[in-house]
């Protein structure tokens, strides 16, 4: 038996505990921004039904309300036309008082998101989805950042963990994730990779990662064979299961009763693109889902509205 062999037990990551120190030092800028006489205020679009925008939706403007951000919550009909968005987008780019402005995707098939998205002045792009920002990012100047990839560099920040020269390898290629998340650790001076649904021989290329962000929507796809031995493993994925087959797969006796428990009650639990047991015996560090990175999200949206409040009225 090889002596040198480490059996890794994954510290996990805790979104609550991370998005809980992001909160305070917002609610703390808020009432420095106050004392000036700048009330931030954050202006959410959703637009139809979509049962999962309704969550999150109510998660930013509550979080918003408890930090002291004034917000507003504009809730519009699936048959909007994309002309009625528009002229709304137009209106609140116009208001004096609105700092951050926040179209929920996904739109109503009838909308082209692209022409909505980059209507919105960047300046007020707390998403970090306009072109302006993305390419401000790409160049490596000030920007608004998308949420998440944000609040992921965020947490390996206050976690200490060292990115200058590693291995980072990025699963998916969104333009709200993948993308940005490359550019971000590349601007911490990681050697970077970016894989796909083209990449051949994933499994080789994750397992050399260092630090591996897993954000594509494809249930359990990051297994045994895809972690090297004490990496940070990062699962942006929210996929859910059903089937109690799958989550014996997917989780060991620390939870998987529960999971059983919660499919048995709900009809599904919510999981990552991380298969959770092998995460958990390999890698050093592991976010999971839920009660990972989603967390840091909605965190990162009120600090961007900070961000972006100072920005434009220049304080
Ligand atoms: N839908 C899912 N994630 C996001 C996000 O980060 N921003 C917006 N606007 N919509 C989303």
């Amino acid at each position: 038996m090889n002596t040198e062999m480490k059996e890794y037990q994954a510290e996990i990551l805790s979104g609550k505990e991370f998005s809980a120190a992001i909160k305070e030092e917002v609610a703390e800028a808020v009432s420095k921004l106050k004392e000036a006489g700048v009330e931030p205020c954050l202006v959410v679009v959703r637009v139809g039904a979509d049962p999962a925008s309704e969550v999150y939706v109510r998660s930013k403007v509550k979080t918003a309300e408890e930090l002291g951000i004034r917000s507003e919550h504009r809730h519009l009909p699936e048959d909007t036309p994309q002309e009625d968005l528009l002229a709304i987008v137009d209106e609140l780019n116009a208001r004096e008082d609105v700092d951050g402005i926040l179209v929920q995707l996904p739109l109503p098939k009838h909308i082209n998101e692209t022409e909505v998205l980059e209507r919105l002045d960047p300046l007020k792009d707390v998403d970090g989805f306009h072109p302006v920002n993305a390419g401000r990012l790409a160049q490596g100047h000030e920007a608004l950042v998308p949420c998440t990839p944000a609040g992921i560099i965020d947490m390996l920040k206050r976690k200490g963990i060292e990115m200058k020269g590693a291995n980072a390898v990025v699963v998916g290629r969104s333009n709200i994730v993948g993308k940005p998340m490359a550019l971000l650790l590349l601007q911490e001076h990681a050697t970077v990779t970016i894989c796909h649904s083209r990449t051949r021989d994933l499994a080789d290329v994750c397992s050399r990662a260092d630090i591996l962000v897993a954000a594509v929507g494809v249930t359990g796809i990051i297994r045994e064979e895809h972690i090297k031995p004490g990496a940070v493993v990062v699962d942006v994925g929210m996929n859910s299961i059903t089937d109690a087959e799958t989550a014996r797969d997917f989780f060991g006796d620390d939870e998987l009763e529960k999971r059983l428990t919660t499919i048995e009650r709900r009809g599904s639990t919510l999981v990552g693109d991380v298969n959770a047991k092998a995460a958990k015996s390999k890698a050093g560090y592991f976010t999971p889902v839920p009660g990972g990175v989603g967390l840091l999200t909605v965190a990162m949206l009120m600090k961007n509205t900070v961000k972006a409040a100072r920005l434009r009225r220049k304080v």
